[in-house]
């Protein structure tokens, strides 16, 4: 079997354990979005409702990284039968270039690809380019040939959308 990352890179015999979330996990995966700078934003869909809301979907797909009692990473996948995203992945700024996100990628993917997913997106901020170089070298290829577009189905806006002047969308 070949060696991971994280396997390579543990010095201190750590076992790294990625586990389906639960909502017992929530404040630990929200500081972790909190500290994942302008990559991965807190929006309502990611409150304590929002996130509870998303496990009656898939909650096999809402993945986190342990490492003993810690949450270190965190992961959200999505099938509608149809088309596979990825979203927030993020990971505990003390433990990056360790593999971590690799890790969450490999079981979500492999989880995806069980339920007969045949492709993963996801959607990367514009200028969040250490995001772009890890999924890049994960073999996930910029699409330019779309543009994102998203409708609040709510009355809350966006900070970079009340002055209609930006039109990126957010993962
Ligand atoms: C992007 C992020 C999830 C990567 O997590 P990670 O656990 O550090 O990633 P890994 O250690 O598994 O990295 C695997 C590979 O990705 C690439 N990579 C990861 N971080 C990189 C960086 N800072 N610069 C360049 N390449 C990088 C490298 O090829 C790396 O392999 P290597 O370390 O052997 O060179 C992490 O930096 C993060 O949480 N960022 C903030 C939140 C965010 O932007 N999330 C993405 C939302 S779309």
């Amino acid at each position: 079997m070949t060696e991971s990352h994280w396997e390579r890179t543990s010095s201190r015999g750590e076992e790294l354990i990625i586990d389906t979330f639960s909502l017992a996990d929530y404040e630990a995966v929200a500081r972790l979005w909190d500290e994942g700078g302008p990559g991965v934003s807190r929006r309502p869909t990611d409150g304590f409702e929002g996130v509870r809301l998303k496990l009656s979907r898939d909650p096999d797909l809402f993945l986190v990284a342990r490492l003993g009692t810690a949450v270190v990473g965190v992961v959200i996948g999505g099938f509608d039968g149809w088309r596979a995203y990825v979203y927030h992945l993020a990971i505990a700024p003390a433990y990056r270039r360790r593999g971590i996100a690799s890790a969450l990628m490999d079981e979500l993917e492999a989880r995806l690809r069980a339920k007969g997913a045949l492709k993963a997106k996801c959607q990367i901020m514009v200028g969040n380019d250490v995001s772009l170089a890890f999924f890049r070298q994960r073999g996930y290829e910029i699409e330019d040939f779309t543009v994102p577009a998203g409708k609040w189905l709510t009355d809350w806006r966006p900070e970079e959308l009340q002055d209609e002047t930006q039109t990126t969308g957010s993962d």
